[in-house]
């Protein structure tokens, strides 16, 4: 029996990166032991067709899916709107309902787009940084939240609050990821100013016994941030807090080249998950056919590798990404001439002449 997915295209210009995603999915689908697509409501398009971001049938259907891909979510005409009647409301219940906690975003440079990198080439021809981000807790579920009191007293708030349970299941993620890869784990935190960030540094420090092979490092999240931009190349695997991961794992993107390149997988104990890419729904480009679908088209390979267990269909995706950049197609973000980029659908287009299985 073949592998179900879940499409949520969502919003701006998640429908039309997802699409080219989907005809990758469809052109590997025989190779992956035979891929069952379905699509769902989810975000802004999902408030206007039925007043909720996330709906009960949406859910249901991402909880029974093998893999789910997610494209983007927010509009401007939400903007306004109060925080729990956001699209991004539906994205963040939906994190918390599939308990996908391991948020994993790679951000590697490809030789093809060094020059697309702000930095200089040799500054980041190293570059090879996997941003492991807390994603169910934090500042983003912390409660109390809200507004509180009148007038130039009122005063809105949020709670940062981790407990050592959450922090020793993702701090195990990358420890193992670490392990896997060139084996430097770098903590980063605020510890010298935040309680929640001395247990998370007391917690994470306290796991390494566990991981002998593993280098562990902490770092506060400021200089972090300089680190990563002044010397990516130190850094092989960080774990940090969903609001510190956010920002960071934005950074870490735009290094590699362009955001429009950076997937992410979102991933829950047993190993199902959330696959988006890291960019955002870009309303400026909605339908205009110029996103970039790299990130949504990697997404859904590591999809493949994480989720379905077709590792080399996901490899296949991964080298003919690598392929049409090296024949030199690139969307208006990676394109060094503004004048000689290609389209959405040309970019995918050209990702699945190269695929080759
Ligand atoms: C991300 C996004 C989301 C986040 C938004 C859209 C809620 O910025 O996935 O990085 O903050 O997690
Ligand atoms: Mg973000």
């Amino acid at each position: 029996m073949g592998a179900s997915i879940l499409l949520l295209p969502g919003d701006g210009i998640g429908p039309e990166v997802i699409e080219q995603a989907r005809l990758v999915l469809v052109q590997v689908s025989e190779a992956a032991g035979g891929l069952k697509i379905s699509t769902a409501d989810f975000g802004g398009a999902a408030i206007e067709k039925h007043g909720d971001p996330l709906p009960q049938a949406t859910l249901q259907a991402a909880r029974q899916a093998d893999g789910v891909l997610l494209g983007a979510v927010g509009a401007p005409q939400f903007d306004q709107l109060p925080q729990d009647k956001r699209p991004e409301k539906g994205l963040l219940r939906l994190r918390q309902e599939l308990e996908v906690f391991a948020n994993l975003r790679p951000a590697r440079a490809r030789p093809a787009l060094a020059d697309s990198s702000p930095l200089r080439t040799q500054l980041v021809a190293d570059l090879d940084v996997l941003v492991v981000r807390e994603l169910t807790g934090g500042i983003y579920f912390g409660s109390p939240r809200g507004f509180a009191g009148e007038g130039e007293k009122r005063c809105g708030f949020n709670t940062m609050r981790y407990t050592v349970g959450e922090i020793n299941r993702i701090a195990k993620v990358a420890f193992a990821a670490a392990g896997r890869r060139s084996g430097r784990l770098c903590s980063v935190d605020k510890a010298n100013v935040l309680e929640v960030s001395s247990l998370w540094r007391e917690t994470v420090s306290a796991l390494s016994g566990d991981y002998p092979q593993v280098e562990l490092s902490h770092m506060y999240v400021d200089n972090a941030a300089m680190q990563l931009a002044a010397n990516p190349g130190q850094f092989d695997v960080i774990v940090t807090g969903n609001l510190f991961g956010d920002i960071l794992s934005d950074l870490a993107a735009i290094l590699a080249g362009s955001i429009g390149m950076l997937p992410s997988a979102s991933l829950d104990a047993a190993g199902r998950g959330l696959y988006e890419p890291v960019h955002g729904s870009a309303p400026d480009l909605a339908g205009c056919d110029q996103a970039n679908p790299c990130a949504a088209i990697l997404s859904a390979a590591m999809m493949l590798r994480f989720s379905i267990g077709a590792k080399d269909v996901a490899d296949a995706i991964e080298s003919a990404v690598d392929k049409a950049l090296a024949s030199g197609v690139r969307t208006a973000d990676i394109a060094a001439d503004a004048d000689q980029a290609c389209s959405c659908r040309q970019m995918g287009e050209a990702i699945r002449e190269n695929i080759s299985l």
